[in-house]
């Protein structure tokens, strides 16, 4: 990580395999940008406990998470790659932020209103989220946050949470802003709603041919037929395309669907291919990482260290400046 670069910070929860929206919406950017920024890229193991309670699972996810990274082209020399629980300074973080915080400011939070909207039986966890993540952010000095349009609560939350503790405390923590790819904010799932591991409506990043036909051909289509003009915004293979094609591509395959002479099934066939295409070579990467599971464990370790002593470092200054630390001079 050079000096005088930003720093950029961002992290996916191990709950599962990673799907097309995970890609697109965040984790490309971490790509991206790796060579911009000072990156630090988690694994938020610790936030995955909110729903994951079975030990086994969570070690699993964990590793695969780590694997996935590597996947898609973090470079642990250019990005530091840890499991959050290796920076046990941010649940420090978190309590105090829970101390400057009120219960009402914390219950305007989306996800929290949703759990309790479906009436979920919502765990302190989850009602601490947010403050938690703010903790991630805030501890590392973090400029930018890529993450999807549903997280965009969060980072404000985060730097209200900044603007908190530098009135209360003392100017400490930097005011973190997300960057969000317009046109990736919420990319849609097999039956249009967002793509999301709770809705089985996923396309998996590392999927088979076989899983990627399924779940392409799983996707409603109205009774249009070929001739049929159709509009394409309001089709959901459509939405899709708009992923995986170019835009040549896109602007042809638009002008089939509004003439007429492209059938639902035509498209979709032309949807499977193309991210086959698109992931396939992720896919080999992949298979070929997780043989070799000493070294991603290794390049967690040594991630999780240099994380953990850059916590350490701010959380000195932390304790000090909100009167944790006792000494003689200080006194
Ligand atoms: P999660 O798997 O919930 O930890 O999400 C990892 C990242 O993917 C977060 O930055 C999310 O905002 C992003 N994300 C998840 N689903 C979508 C989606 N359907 N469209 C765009 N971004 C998404
Ligand atoms: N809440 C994020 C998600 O569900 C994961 C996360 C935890 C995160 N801490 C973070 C993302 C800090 C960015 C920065 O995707």
């Amino acid at each position: 990580m050079a000096l005088g670069r930003k720093t950029l910070i961002s992290g996916v929860k191990p709950t599962g395999r990673p799907h097309i929206g995970n890609y697109f919406g965040a984790m490309r950017q971490f790509v991206d940008f790796q060579d911009e920024y000072s990156s630090l890229i988690f694994i938020a193991n610790l936030h995955a406990l909110t729903t994951e309670k079975n030990s086994k699972q969570l070690k699993q996810n964990t590793l695969d998470v780590a694997i996935d990274y590597l996947a898609i082209g973090l470079d642990p020399k250019k990005t530091l790659i840890f499991k959050q629980s290796d920076t046990p300074q941010v649940a420090e973080l978190a309590w105090m932020f829970n101390c400057l915080t009120t219960v009402p400011y914390l219950m305007r939070a989306h996800a929290y209103k949703d759990a309790v909207a479906k009436n979920e039986e919502v765990n302190a966890g989850v009602f601490e989220y947010p403050v938690l993540m703010a903790a991630d952010i805030l501890i590392h000095d973090s400029d930018v946050v890529p993450v999807g349009y549903d997280q965009a609560q969060h980072i404000e939350i985060a730097r209200d949470m900044a603007r908190m503790f530098n009135h209360t405390f003392g100017e400490i923590f930097k005011s973190p802003k997300e960057i969000i790819l317009e046109g990736m904010k919420i990319v849609p799932g097999t039956d249009g709603r967002k793509m999301s591991k709770n809705y089985n409506n996923t396309i998996p990043l590392f999927a088979t041919d076989d899983e990627i036909t399924k779940a392409v051909m799983s996707i409603p289509t109205d009774s249009s037929t070929i001739d049929d003009q159709k509009d394409p915004e309001k089709d959901n293979v459509f939405a899709l395309h708009k992923l995986f094609s170019n835009k040549k591509e896109l602007a042809k395959l638009e002008e089939k669907y509004r003439k007429g002479g492209i059938g639902y099934k035509e498209s979709k066939e032309i949807l499977v291919k193309n991210i086959s295409t698109f992931t396939a070579p992720l896919r080999e990467k992949r298979a070929k990482i997780a043989q070799d599971k000493q070294s991603v464990l290794d390049m967690l370790d040594e991630g999780g260290k240099r994380a953990r002593a850059k916590a350490e470092e701010k959380m000195e200054k932390v304790r000090e400046i909100v009167g944790l630390t006792l000494s003689e001079s200080s006194l």
